[in-house]
């Protein structure tokens, strides 16, 4: 099997750990790798690429005239979209860390089991974040028009404001670690500036959109005295 995989997917894993008493930091990342690139690639294009589409859904409704007129329709497509370019991006992450060297004290137990439990609480954040918005209110259903009712404040919006982004992360950490990789916790920085970049991008523009729901409703009642 391995050697099939080495085949298939020549690479630096099959080399040893590198000791990190006696290896300097340099050695940790090879950065000529080819996979490398793409991953980092990879991981800016997502969140670039749902903020593009959703605002042009917003400004132009470009999404729901695909989908026939109809926004629900139109926001299934984006969740469908923005799922699978997910899993690339994961795939192309996994190749990028199997092309890279491990480092020694990341394959003791104490870091695996740190690892499991990274990977463990980022799904977690995940799930029941998605679990909690439903599928509209996780794949930015408030740019198709399709509001929430009220803002969520259950778990586990109590324990973070941005569950998703940083259950995210955690995980990519935790895969990082799990396979004893320092170019991946390389990539993990990079995820979390990236999302810490598209949330001060998205979250006044979807304040605004409530706040303007609350604006018309607030004239609405004016009206009906
Ligand atoms: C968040 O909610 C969950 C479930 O309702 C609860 O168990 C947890 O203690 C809460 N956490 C915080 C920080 O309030």
């Amino acid at each position: 099997m391995d050697i099939l995989r080495e085949k298939l997917w020549p690479s630096a894993a099959a080399a040893k750990p590198l000791p990190f008493a006696s290896s300097s930091p340099a050695e940790w990342v090879d950065f000529s790798q080819q996979s490398l690139a793409i991953a980092i690639a990879s991981i800016l294009f997502n969140p670039v690429f749902w903020n593009i589409a959703a605002r042009s859904e917003y400004h132009y409704r470009i999404i729901t005239k695909l989908a026939f007129g109809n926004p629900y329709f139109g926001c299934y497509l984006l969740a469908i979209t923005i799922f699978s370019i997910g899993i690339i991006r994961d795939g192309l992450y996994e190749q990028a860390l199997r092309d890279q060297p491990s480092l020694d004290i990341l394959a003791t137990t104490g870091a695996k089991t740190l690892a499991a439990a990274l990977f463990a609480t980022g799904n977690l954040l995940v799930i029941s974040s998605m679990w909690a918005l439903g599928l509209t209110g996780t794949y930015l259903g408030d740019y198709f028009g399709i509001l929430m009712d009220h803002k969520v404040e259950s778990f586990p919006f109590n324990v973070t404001s941005a569950p998703m982004y940083y259950g995210s992360t955690l995980s990519f950490l935790g895969t990082a670690i799990w396979f004893g990789k320092p170019a991946g916790v390389l990539l993990t920085i990079e995820v979390l500036v990236v999302y810490l970049a598209a949330l001060r991008f998205e979250d006044p523009f979807t304040s605004e959109i409530y706040a303007r729901r609350r604006r018309q409703r607030a004239i609405q009642a004016q009206k009906a005295r």
